[in-house]
This record gives structure tokens, C-alpha cells and sequence, in this order.
């Protein structure tokens, strides 16, 4: 099976490892979470069935969202809600990132590093064709990302 992240047609159902969501405490929410999913990874999950990006967000949020022009709208709502953390790719020149992350988002951490995404049956894939970002919405969650202990570099924004 070919698990490379760039030639998998279907890159939005790559999954987080799962030591980087533990390493940052729990969530209640994961809005964009495959209908068959491998683990949890919030106490509530949303699924394209309902479609997450319609629904109304509750309490902290962990946000990997659908790669590709969809990223903006959901880290958009990330910014609305508030309180989140999101995962995605480092492509920090790109239109995108000057509107949701330089502009709106609380601090971000680069991670040291390509991620290893896992596919929809929890088998790790191969390291990412791009380096990845994690982006706090919110105070708490820009102090939770300053002292994670995972390897990589934290900036304040605001
Ligand atoms: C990059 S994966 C991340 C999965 C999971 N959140 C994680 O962190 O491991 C994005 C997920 O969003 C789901 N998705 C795509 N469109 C969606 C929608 N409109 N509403 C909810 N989930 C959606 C996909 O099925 C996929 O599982």
C-alpha cells in the first residue's frame, strides 16, 4: 500500500499522530473527524455527515482540517470560536496564512521536523511532503503550546 502523504489522492483523510493531540491537553471537540475513525481525538467529533463546518462549535477545539482550499473557511471559524488549536501545513507565504494565522491567530509553534500522518486503519505513513504549524485561537491555548513538550519553535502573535 502506498502510504506517501504527497501521492495519496485523498490527502484529507490523513490523521494526527496521536502524541501530538495528547501533548496538548484534552478537547472537547474535533469538527472535521473521519466517519470511521482509528482513536478519538476530542470527547465530541463531528464528521463530513454533518458537516462541521456548519455546526455550532462548543468548548476547546481540536482543528486538522481538510487540506487544500477548504483550510481558510475552517481556520476562519477557528478565529470566530475562539479557543482552538489547529494543525497545518507551514506554508506560511501563502494567502491563507497572512488572512487566518499572521493575522488572527494568538501563537503558533513550528514543529522540528516532518510529521508522519497516519491513514484511516492507524498505520503511520510516510514523513509529510511539508513542514507543519500548529496555531493557537485564544489565550489558553497559546500558553499550552508555549510550554508542550514537543520539539519545536514557539512564537507569540499577539
Ligand atoms: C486531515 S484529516 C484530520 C482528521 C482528524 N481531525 C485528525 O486530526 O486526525 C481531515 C478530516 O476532515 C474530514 N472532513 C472533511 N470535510 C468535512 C466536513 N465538511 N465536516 C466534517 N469533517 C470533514 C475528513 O473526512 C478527514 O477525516
Amino acid at each position: 500500500m502506498d502510504t506517501s502523504f504527497e501521492r495519496n489522492k485523498s490527502q484529507d483523510e490523513w490523521l494526527t499522530p496521536p502524541y501530538v493531540i495528547e501533548a496538548l491537553g484534552s478537547f472537547d471537540l474535533d469538527p472535521c473527524s473521519p466517519i470511521k475513525r482509528p482513536w478519538d481525538t476530542a470527547k465530541n467529533h463531528f464528521t463530513k455527515k454533518q458537516d462541521g463546518l456548519s455546526q455550532v462549535w462548543k468548548g476547546r477545539v481540536w482543528c486538522n482540517p481538510p487540506y487544500g482550499t477548504e483550510t481558510s473557511k475552517w481556520l476562519g471559524k477557528c478565529s470566530k470560536h475562539k479557543n482552538a488549536i489547529a494543525l497545518t501545513f507551514a506554508r506560511t507565504e501563502t494567502k491563507m496564512f497572512f488572512e487566518q494565522v499572521w493575522s488572527k491567530a494568538d501563537a503558533v509553534f513550528f514543529i522540528k521536523g516532518r510529521l508522519r500522518f497516519y491513514t484511516l486503519k492507524g498505520i503511520e505513513g510516510d514523513s509529510a511532503g511539508s513542514p507543519s504549524v500548529l496555531i493557537a485561537y485564544g489565550k489558553r491555548n497559546a500558553k499550552i503550546l508555549q510550554n508542550c513538550d514537543l520539539q519545536g519553535k514557539f512564537i507569540q502573535l499577539k
